[in-house]
């Protein structure tokens, strides 16, 4: 089994009696609450809480965390405007919505430069892009330190397939699997994203459909739809011993490159020997280049990631071969292939046009048919 990132899988896992009482709460907005909920279980190995500015700064600036360990993206908690003063040393309450949900000790209070961050991580400072209005919405202070967690899973949706590293591991043992490669995705699976897997499990023992549910913008189509659209199409046209659904209960930062990186070493965590990196990863309008999520891999080595990246060229469905290929498969010109944008997907839901066969599997288009015309 592969080894979690930094070597140990964590566990900040407590129950409700082991939280302190009569200290002070704090809020978390929707992507800190996800964090605290993935580094709890121990996706995010080995952060064992939000981190402290020696780690923020040295992930901004070296992709790596303050030990040396590669680590791509800052997961950070913000003071918000109507929480109660904090000072080093303190331990406090982190609330959502009203609901209890861990604690955190507080070892570091630190400004940042949000411009900056934005810069460097996102590589914009625009603000249509959806990371940086993220960035823009918080105060510039971040309080760093060891957080527990309450595992409150019971009242999360997709209970069924919310399972934590721990689980998976066990999981991928009990199916026999050595290899496994781990698929991310914000959208409903369509033919591309099938040819990718397919042509992956030519290769592995297994695939894990690890759909990302954490905070998405408000025009990607929603995770109760999209887990609907994949339960459908796993048992329609995937073999069920060798492909296995889990939630990925993670923000989207769409800080394409960067977060690429993040989300290999996250499904490391899960026990995944093989992730795959196809065109513009996590990437939103035009801001980053089509393959610079599968370039980013270049500046580490093989065994520092582990992870093996399985890189894939922009897949469509041609007419004149009669089938999913790529520019390295297919000698036909622009004409003769499929391609259609979400947008233009989304737009032609709305006009109650199902999108044609060679783009998505008709049942699939059904469902979303279903959920653009609710
Ligand atoms: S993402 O934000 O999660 O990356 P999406 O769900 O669209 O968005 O993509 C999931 C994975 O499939 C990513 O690795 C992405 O690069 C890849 N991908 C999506 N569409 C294609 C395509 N047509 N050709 C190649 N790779 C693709």
């Amino acid at each position: 089994m592969i080894q979690p990132h930094g070597g140990k899988l964590v566990n900040r896992t407590v129950t409700k009696d082991q939280l302190p009482e009569n200290v002070k709460v704090l809020t978390l907005n929707e992507r800190e609450k996800n964090d605290l909920e993935m580094i709890g279980c121990g996706a995010m190995s080995p952060l064992q809480g939000f981190m402290n500015s020696a780690d923020y700064n040295s992930v901004i600036e070296k992709m790596r965390l303050e030990n040396g360990i590669v680590w791509t993206l800052p997961v950070v908690f913000a003071l918000k405007a109507d929480d109660p003063t904090v000072t080093v040393g303190d331990t406090v309450l982190l609330k959502f919505e009203d609901k209890i949900r861990g604690s955190l000790k507080v070892e570091d209070i630190f400004s940042v430069n949000l411009d900056h961050e934005a810069k460097e991580t996102l590589l914009t400072n625009d603000e249509n892009h959806p990371g940086v209005q993220y960035l823009k919405s918080l105060s510039g202070t971040y309080i760093g330190g060891l957080i527990t967690a309450l595992d409150l899973r019971d009242s999360e949706p997709f209970r069924d397939h919310r399972l934590i590293p721990e689980e998976t591991r066990v999981l991928f043992q009990e199916k026999g699997w050595n290899s496994i490669v781990a698929f991310q995705t914000r959208n409903p699976i369509h033919r591309a994203h099938e040819y990718l897997q397919k042509v992956s499990l030519e290769m592995v023992d297994g695939l894990l459909i690890h759909p990302l549910v954490g905070a998405t913008k408000a025009d990607d189509i929603p995770a109760d739809v999209r887990m609907l659209c994949y339960e459908t199409i796993l048992e329609k046209y995937y073999p069920a011993d060798r492909t296995a659904l889990s939630v990925f209960p993670a923000a989207m930062r769409y800080a394409g490159p960067r977060e690429a990186v993040f989300h290999a070493l996250l499904r490391k965590n899960y026990g995944c020997t093989h992730f795959i990196v196809g065109r513009d990863h996590a990437g939103v309008g035009d801001y980053y280049g089509t393959f610079d999520a599968q370039e980013i891999f270049d500046n580490f080595t093989p065994e520092e990631i582990d992870i093996i990246p399985l890189k894939f060229e922009h897949a469509f469905f041609c007419n004149k071969c009669g089938g999913m290929a790529t520019a390295r498969t297919c000698p036909h010109t622009g004409a003769d292939r499929v391609f259609l944008s979400g947008k233009k997907v989304r737009a032609m839901l709305i006009d109650g046009i199902l999108p044609p066969p060679e783009f998505t599997r008709p049942e699939i288009a059904q469902l979303l048919m279903e959920a653009a015309q609710k």
